[in-house]
């Protein structure tokens, strides 16, 4: 009765999991869709409080107060971390997943090798397999938060040849795993140890040489292997809500790996060998013997007033400025004044997936504004001025027509054909692929220098001045 009642709980928590997964497919959805996993997430864990192991009774006092100390420490940093701060949150979590694979296989291990449980050569090779992903998924995860959040860099964590360092790395820890499998009970339980060891050695090494910036692909990856590790750990145990929980994640980590590699028209070896992207900094206005031409803010605010179609393109730098509410206030002023104003998102503008939609959500612009790539392209011959707020990349001619370009081939929005664009950036420094925008130099282009949210409030009051 009671197994019956446990089978049919994680039944329940397994279908909110995946109709949750499928709600946050859209932002109107998304926020009941993640309220439903995480109901389905609690049913499952209380049935597991009702588990019954066999010899060895639920020590609640432990999962409780775990339970209890980890909720609050989830629920202040989710209520704390900014938005663009996510992916380092995201990445922490992440690398905690997988520090959870690598304790059970620890324990596993240890009842193994004293004789106080039994594995088959199955199960045991299932337990060697969550320790390797959980210790790569845990380390990686840690040196991705540490990069991300800039506390340490690309050139201070790479070795020279680090490829080779970390094919070696990956054939010692794959040739322990295969050698401990081999000798089965034989060994001492030290073997299990220097196995973790390397293992998280290897995470660590794995992740160095990727550049800083691509860490949101490394970190959806990683993603994937912590959902493998808990699949793996539900095999161990025969908890199926543990399998289709990693399953999921598994599944949709390595998806969304390769979407945003699809987005960036790159394969996931070239984002993993790194060394993509970083240029030196162009001076204002100015790269060689090319001038772009700049506009007045009043200008800036005539032409927009005058309008009756304008796309705005947010890019990365309007999150580094926070500039969402200032650009949805301008929104407002041109909506009340009958101009039409859409947002074009590219899949890949800013650093982390959905960044755009996050933000601008933030700043309470309605959804049905916000058009995709294509859509978009397919509108901009036809608008009259193009916004673009701190992109770059996203908006690079170079990706259709140089095709010795590092972004030829990426999906880009063709601002170039709407009437007229005005960039809004500090300088004409490159975006995060590090190469020059040959659209800032077009006869139909002018750039407004200066801090997006500085810009954007300047140009509110222009337009609320005509
Ligand atoms: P980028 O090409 O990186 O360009 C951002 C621009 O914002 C820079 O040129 C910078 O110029 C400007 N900027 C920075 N701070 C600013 C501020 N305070 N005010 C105004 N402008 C500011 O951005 P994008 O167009 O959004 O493209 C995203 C890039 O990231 C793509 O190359 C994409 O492949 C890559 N990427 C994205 C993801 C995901 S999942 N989104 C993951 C990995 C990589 P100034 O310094 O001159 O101001």
């Amino acid at each position: 009765m009671l197994s019956t009642i446990i089978n049919l709980s994680y039944l329940v928590g397994a279908l909110a999991f995946v109709i949750g997964l499928r709600r946050l497919s859209s932002p109107d959805t998304a926020r009941r869709g993640n309220i439903l996993a995480a109901i389905g997430m609690s049913i499952a864990i209380i049935a597991t409080l009702f588990y019954p192991f066999s010899g060895a009774p639920n020590n609640y006092a432990w999962i409780i107060g775990g339970a209890i100390i980890g909720g609050i420490i989830g629920f202040v940093a989710a209520k704390r971390v900014q938005m663009t701060a996510m992916p380092q949150m995201v990445s922490i979590f992440n690398g905690l997943g997988g520090a959870c694979a690598v304790a059970l296989a620890i324990v596993e291990l240890l009842h193994y090798y004293n004789g106080t449980a039994d594995l088959s050569g199955g199960q045991f090779a299932v337990v060697l397999l969550t320790l390797f992903i959980g210790a790569v998924a845990f380390t990686g995860s840690i040196l991705a938060y540490l990069k991300l959040d800039g506390k340490v860099w690309d050139s201070q964590v790479t070795l020279p040849g680090h490829t080779y360092v970390n094919i070696f790395l990956l054939l010692v820890t794959v040739g322990m795993c295969v050698y401990l499998f081999m000798q089965g009970p034989a060994l001492g339980f030290g073997w299990a140890i220097a196995l973790t060891v390397i293992a998280l050695i290897y995470g660590f090494s794995f992740v160095a040489p990727i550049g800083g910036a691509d860490m949101p692909v490394v970190i959806s990856l990683l993603n994937s292997f912590t959902g493998l590790s808990a699949a793996a750990a539900g095999l161990i145990y025969g908890n199926q809500i543990m399998l289709v929980g990693g399953i999921l994640v598994g599944a949709s980590g390595t998806i969304l790996t390769v979407l945003m590699c699809q987005a960036m028209n790159r394969s996931l070896f070239n984002v993993i060998i790194g060394g993509f992207g970083g240029g030196a900094k162009s001076s204002k206005g100015q790269d060689g013997d090319q001038v772009a031409k700049e506009v007045t803010v009043s200008d800036a605010g005539i032409q927009l007033f005058y309008s009756k179609s304008v796309i705005v393109v947010p890019g990365y730098g309007l999150a580094v400025a926070q500039a969402q509410k200032v650009c949805k206030e301008m929104d407002d002023l041109l909506e009340a004044n009958g101009v039409d104003v859409k947002y074009a998102i590219h899949p890949v503008a800013g650093r982390m997936p959905g960044h755009m939609n996050v933000l601008l959500a933030e700043a309470d612009v309605p959804y049905p504004k916000l058009i995709d790539l294509d859509d978009a392209n397919a509108a901009l011959p036809d608008t009259d001025i193009v916004i673009i707020v701190g992109a770059n990349d996203v908006v690079n001619p170079a990706a259709i027509d140089d095709p010795g370009s590092p972004i030829y081939g990426m999906p880009v929005l063709e601002v170039w054909k709407a009437k007229n664009t005005i960039v809004l950036k500090r300088s004409m420094s490159p975006g995060y692929a590090g190469i020059q925008n040959p659209l800032f130099f077009n006869d139909n282009n002018r750039m407004l220098f200066g801090d997006a949210k500085d810009s954007l409030q300047k140009l509110v009051k222009a337009i609320k001045e005509n």
